[in-house]
C-alpha cells in the first residue's frame, strides 16, 4: 500500500510522497558508511545495497551523494532493478532543489540549438560543394 502511494507520488513531481531532502543533505551521504543517491528526483539510501549491487559497489559509491539518474539510465537497468528501487526509497528532493537538477536542461537546449545549426548548415554546405563540383565537371566536359 505504501509502495503504491510512493509510485503515485513519483508520477507527479509536484506531490511529494515522502520526506523532503535538499541536494546538500544528499551530498553529505557520499561514503560507504552512508550512501544516498538521487534518481529521477527521488532519494535512495543504498548503504545496505552497496555489497549486493550486481554492478558492484564502486559504481554506487561513485554516484553516492549525487544525482545518479543519468548513470542509472545509461546502464539500461532491467524492470527488476527498477522494482528494487522501492526498497531503498527514503524520500524526495525538495521542489526548490529540483530546479538545480533542471539546470542541465538549458545546456541541452543550447546544445540542441548548436545541433539545429549543424543539422542545417552541413547539408547546405554539402549541396553547395556538390553543385560546384558538378559545374566544374560539366565545364571540363565541354572544354575537352
Ligand atoms: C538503487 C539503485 C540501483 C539499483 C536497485 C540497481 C540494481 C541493479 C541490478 C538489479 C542489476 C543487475 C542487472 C539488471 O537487472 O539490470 C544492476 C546492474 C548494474 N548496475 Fe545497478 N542499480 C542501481 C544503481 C546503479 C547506479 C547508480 C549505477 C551507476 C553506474 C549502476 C550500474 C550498474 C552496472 C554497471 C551494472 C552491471 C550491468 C551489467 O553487468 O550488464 N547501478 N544494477
Amino acid at each position: 500500500m505504501e509502495a503504491q502511494g510512493r509510485e503515485e507520488a513519483g508520477g507527479c513531481a509536484g506531490a511529494p510522497g515522502g520526506p523532503l531532502f535538499t541536494r546538500e543533505e544528499v551530498a553529505r551521504r557520499n561514503s560507504s558508511r552512508e550512501a544516498w543517491l538521487v534518481i529521477h528526483g527521488r532519494v535512495y539510501d543504498v548503504t545496505r545495497f552497496l555489497a549486493e549491487h550486481p554492478g558492484g559497489e564502486e559504481v554506487l559509491l561513485e554516484q553516492a551523494g549525487r544525482d545518479a539518474t543519468e548513470s542509472f539510465e545509461d546502464v539500461g537497468h532491467s524492470a527488476d532493478a527498477r522494482e528494487m528501487l522501492k526498497e531503498y526509497y527514503i524520500g524526495e528532493i525538495h521542489p526548490h532543489d529540483r530546479k538545480n537538477e533542471g539546470s542541465k536542461e538549458p545546456n541541452v537546449t543550447s546544445s540542441g540549438q548548436t545541433s539545429f545549426w549543424s543539422t542545417w548548415l552541413i547539408p547546405i554546405f554539402g549541396a553547395l560543394v556538390l553543385g560546384l563540383m558538378y559545374r566544374y565537371y560539366m565545364l571540363d566536359g565541354k572544354s575537352s
